[in-house]
């Protein structure tokens, strides 16, 4: 599948569920949350089956999103059925850690989605401070994430890449600790701008931080870092190396980043069945009342073919963009 500008279509990120048990301030600060109907939720088998017709158009990777994912029952099963599905080569699980090392049946969460084929696991760490992890997600669940990040590296998933949200006056006091912490842990650090995606008071110029000048800082302590242009995982992010130690970094910049929605290869799943062409557009498709009333898998395919030529040139948010949906209602 590819669209009007050239965009290959291969990766489709599944959000399984908009229920998260923590609530960070630049995604669902709000205690209260009007949740989707469990009705309105897709049923695993549903999305099994989307995920089957998007294989055969070309999506080869899957990512599984939340909320979240870790929260909703039979998540591990649902990830091993993901990776049965002929054409699909990678399947991988966005979360914010607190679960992995919450042990069921014998086996902690981490263990079943490695068992499950589950390769990849992007952990949320915004910080290494108690106080200030408990500032950020409104829950002190710091030990806990970092018990889940263990647990991951003991259930032997390929990668394990830790994701910090950069925050003006927060963040940079934090660069070193994290990045020694990644080194140490053997885990890809990334860093990502703050996205308008959420209310808007936390989105103001006061808490953003960009790439440019979060990595000035990490310089300061490491050097001059050194650009990998042709390290590339599945999505927008930079990576630099560390000359001394080797290490890499990765910089996720959504807003500076001016090539950002260049090699976009993504289409969104959102729990309650719409498709989404893009995070940062208002686009977005209602493939749940198509799904039940009973479509052909011809039709299935033909609507992710709509949604594709629809897909536009690049994300809005630096046009004043204003969120429709919650962040985690449509899954990072
Ligand atoms: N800006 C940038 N990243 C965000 N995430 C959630 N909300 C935002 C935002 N407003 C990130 C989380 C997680 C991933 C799923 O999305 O930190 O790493
Ligand atoms: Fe939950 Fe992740 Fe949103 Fe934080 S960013 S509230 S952990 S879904």
């Amino acid at each position: 599948m590819e669209d009007l500008f050239g965009h290959r279509i291969s990766y489709l990120r599944v959000s399984v569920t908009d229920r998260c048990n923590e609530r960070c301030r630049y995604c669902m600060p709000e205690e209260e949350q009007a949740w989707f109907a469990k009705e309105e939720t897709l049923s695993y088998d549903e999305m099994v089956r989307v995920v089957r017709i998007g294989a055969t158009l070309g999506i080869k990777r899957i990512r599984v999103t939340g909320g979240e994912p870790l929260t909703r029952p039979g998540i591990a099963g649902f990830c091993a059925e993901l990776t049965q599905i002929p054409g699909i080569e990678s399947v991988g699980i966005s979360t914010n850690g607190t679960l992995l090392a919450k042990v069921e049946n014998g086996r902690t969460l981490a263990e079943q989605l490695a068992a499950a084929g589950v390769r990849t696991a992007n952990v949320s760490l915004d910080s290494l401070d108690r106080d200030v992890y408990q500032r950020t997600t409104s829950r002190d669940l710091l030990p806990r994430v970092l018990s889940g990040i263990d647990a991951a590296i003991d259930a032997g998933f390929d990668s394990i890449r830790l994701n910090c949200v950069l925050m003006k006056n927060q963040t940079e006091r934090e660069l070193p600790a994290l990045i020694d912490y990644a080194a140490k842990k053997n885990a890809l650090l990334r860093f990502i701008e703050l996205m308008p995606v959420s209310t808007q008071e936390v989105l103001s110029d006061d808490n953003f931080l960009a790439i440019a000048t979060a990595r000035q800082l990490v310089e300061q302590t490491t050097g001059p870092l050194i650009e990998e242009p042709d390290f590339k995982t599945n999505g927008p992010a930079v990576y630099h190396r560390i000359p001394a130690t080797g290490q890499r970094i990765g910089f996720i910049g959504a807003m500076t980043n001016l090539h950002f929605c260049e090699n976009c290869n993504k289409l969104r799943l959102t729990s309650d069945g719409k498709l989404r062409p893009c995070l940062g557009s208002y686009l977005e498709f209602d493939l749940r009342s198509v799904l039940r009333g009973g479509c052909s898998d011809a039709e299935l395919a033909a609507f992710f073919q709509n949604v594709v030529a629809r897909k536009p040139k690049e994300h809005d948010f630096r046009h004043n963009y204003q969120p429709n949906r919650r962040m985690i209602a449509i899954g990072g």
